[in-house]
C-alpha cells in the first residue's frame, strides 16, 4: 500500500510513540505527544502506510507574536528512510506554515546528525547560529532557518 501523508488524530498517539524511538536523544512522553495532537499551536503530520501503519511523523509550532513557525520534530521509521518521506513531511510543514500566515520556518538540529542536515539542506534551510552544548548529553545544536516565498513568487 502506498504510503500516505495526512494531519495527525488523536488516535495517532501509539503510532507516534512507536516512532519517536526511532529518534535520537530525548524522547516524548505519551502526554506530551498527545497534547501536540490538542493543542492548536501545534499542527502535525504523519505518513500512514497500512497495514504497517505510522512510519513517519512531524510536528510543527506556531507561535503567537510570531511569524517563524518551529519545526519541533521530524521522523520517519528506518524501514522507509530514503524514499522521500522526510521531504514530504517537511514540505507539507511549509505549506501549513504558510497557510497559517507564517513567512518563514526554524528548527534545531544535532551537528552531527548528518542525514537531517542533509535533507534541510537540499530544501534550503539555511544555519542562523551555532548552539555549542545544546542538548542533554552536551551535543553541539545548530538552527537553521528558511524564508518561505509566497505561492505567486514561486
Ligand atoms: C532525517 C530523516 C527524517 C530523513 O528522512 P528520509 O525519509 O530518509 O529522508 P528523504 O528520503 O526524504 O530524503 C530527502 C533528502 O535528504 C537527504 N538525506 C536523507 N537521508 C540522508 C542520509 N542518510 N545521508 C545523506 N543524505 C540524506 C538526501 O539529500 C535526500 O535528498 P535526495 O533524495 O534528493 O538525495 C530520517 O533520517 C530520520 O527519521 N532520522 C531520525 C530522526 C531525526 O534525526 N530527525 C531530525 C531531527 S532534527
Amino acid at each position: 500500500m502506498k504510503p500516505r501523508l495526512r494531519r495527525a488524530r488523536a488516535g495517532d498517539v501509539d503510532g507516534m510513540l512507536d516512532l519517536e524511538r526511532h529518534f535520537p536523544g530525548d524522547r516524548m512522553s505519551r502526554a506530551s505527544v498527545r497534547r501536540f495532537l490538542r493543542v492548536p499551536s501545534a499542527r502535525v503530520w504523519v505518513v500512514d502506510a497500512p497495514p504497517h501503519g505510522l512510519v513517519g511523523a512531524l510536528i510543527l509550532l506556531m507561535r503567537r507574536n510570531s511569524t517563524t513557525a518551529r519545526l519541533y520534530s521530524v521522523v520517519v521509521d528506518p524501514r522507509a528512510r530514503g524514499l522521500g518521506l522526510g521531504r514530504r513531511l517537511v514540505q507539507a510543514a511549509e505549506r501549513g506554515a504558510r497557510a497559517a500566515g507564517c513567512d518563514a520556518v526554524s528548527l534545531e538540529v544535532r551537528e552531527d546528525n548528518a542525514a537531517a542536515r542533509a535533507l534541510y539542506a537540499r530544501l534550503g534551510y539555511v544555519e542562523r547560529q551555532r548552539l555549542p552544548g545544546y542538548y542533554d548529553d552536551g551535543g553541539n545544536g545548530l538552527r537553521l532557518r528558511k524564508a518561505l516565498t509566497s505561492r505567486r513568487a514561486r
